[in-house]
């Protein structure tokens, strides 16, 4: 069988033939790209979407034991000292991720170039190398980051560094890593065109990060260097604080093999996924899944049950990633704006989502590790998160938090 007609026969097979809607038009080059995209993307995830199936929750109860803020400060030396020990050893390194498409915002750069100064630029990138620097300062050794991009914005991103000089930060210790991307569709599962010779990809979600920096040999760098633990974020709190010694002192002095900065909720029904257990394991429930019953459960001291909500800030060690990186993690079918040929043929940006993604999450990880130590830290110092252009979460939001914060803008 030629490639074009294995390609053929997949289309056919998954209903998706509007693929080749242009394909006599095409070029031989482009024609063999497409048929190439066509036999190398995974379909299968389509089926998903035909099954509906909902994931089974098991039983969800909420968090045993948190690292409260008092408890924090109770045990301040003795997480510092341990934290500045492990990152003096170079035991820690960080990943950032940045391989999303930010279509909230709704900015055609990667996310991290978007400025978020008022008087003078201030990069969400550079916001984010500001912060570890505090850390390299602060323990007086470099520390590796490694930064996922996806095929989308990778050399964009690389660029922007390049230009800008790493902001600072020693180059020797950056190193960047591409993710894997998968199929986007419409809400009757037709698949999207991007161009007339190749399909709409989107990033395929944070959740593969550790396989994704597997496959481009950079575990082989994190062992050989002697990194011992992980701290994964997300590129769009401009307060994160990541490497934080505190953090990873109480992780480490815990014993479990994962931690998570979470925040208490600002009322019962807020919107953010929230750490408990389920079946015994640690898991994050989102918030649509939560039911009144739960929202309003209260513990033995009279404070709600399921108070703490996660802000994709994890501390992983890397002995425990490397035993769950064969496993599957779920699909979420997620909606989203996907750029596409419209039924004219012209590229099109929609305002409004318009069909689904299918992406792995980096909190699916959480739940096949044992137990994951959950790392209070005040909201309003750590959490500033950019996902909208106006309202909650907006740039706005994050400015204001930041100007509180004593950053000038
Ligand atoms: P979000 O879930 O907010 O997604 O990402 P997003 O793509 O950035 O933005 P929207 O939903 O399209 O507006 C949370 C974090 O996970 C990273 C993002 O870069 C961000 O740091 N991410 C997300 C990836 O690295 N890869 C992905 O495929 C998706």
């Amino acid at each position: 069988m030629t490639g074009y007609e294995e390609a053929l026969e997949k289309l056919k097979k998954y209903d998706q033939e509007q693929v080749f809607a242009y394909y006599d038009s095409l070029e031989e080059a482009e024609k063999k790209a497409l048929v190439e995209q066509v036999n190398s993307a995974d379909f299968s995830v389509l089926s998903m979407l035909k099954e509906q199936k909902e994931v089974k929750r098991g039983v969800i109860s909420p968090l045993t034991e948190t690292v409260t803020l008092d408890k924090i400060k109770e045990n301040e030396k003795s997480y510092l000292e341990a934290g500045i020990k492990a990152l003096k050893e170079g035991k820690v390194g960080c990943v950032l991720l940045a391989g999303g498409m930010g279509t909230r915002l709704g900015s055609d750069d990667p996310k991290g170039m978007y400025n978020i100064g008022k008087t003078h630029p201030l990069y969400i990138f550079e916001m984010q190398i500001r912060n570890l620097m505090d850390v390299v300062n602060l323990c007086g050794r470099p520390i590796d980051l490694f930064i996922m991009t996806s095929n989308k914005n990778d050399e964009k991103t690389r660029t922007f560094f390049q230009e800008h000089n790493y902001f600072g930060y020693d180059p020797n210790y950056v190193h960047f890593f591409i993710q894997e991307m998968a199929i986007a569709c419409d809400y009757n599962g037709k698949i999207f065109l991007e161009d007339k010779d190749s399909m709409s990809m989107s990033p395929n979600g944070n959740g593969g990060w550790f396989v994704s920096l597997k496959n481009a040999g950079l575990l082989d760098y994190v062992k050989d260097k002697g990194i011992q633990w992980l701290n994964v974020y997300a590129v769009d709190n401009v307060l994160q604080k990541m490497a934080d010694p505190l953090f990873v002192g109480a992780t480490e002095l815990s014993g479990f093999p994962v931690g998570s900065k979470v925040v208490a909720k600002a009322a019962p029904d807020e919107k953010v996924g929230v750490l408990c257990k389920e079946d015994g394991r640690p898991s994050i429930v989102e918030y649509y899944e939560m039911t009144q019953e739960m929202m309003n459960a209260k513990d033995e001291n009279g404070n709600y049950a399921y108070n703490f909500g996660v802000i994709l800030n994890y501390l992983f060690r890397v002995k425990e990633l490397e035993e769950i990186v064969g496993r599957d993690l779920p699909l979420h079918i997620v909606e989203k704006k996907i750029g596409h040929l419209d039924a004219d043929g012209q590229f099109t940006k929609p305002k409004e989502p318009n069909g689904y993604k299918f992406e792995n999450l980096v909190l699916d990880m959480i739940h096949m590790l044992s137990d994951c130590l959950a790392y209070e830290v005040v909201r309003d110092h750590e959490f500033a998160p950019i996902k909208n252009k106006t309202g909650v979460d907006s740039v706005e939001s994050a400015q204001a938090l930041l100007e509180k914060n004593g950053i000038e803008l």
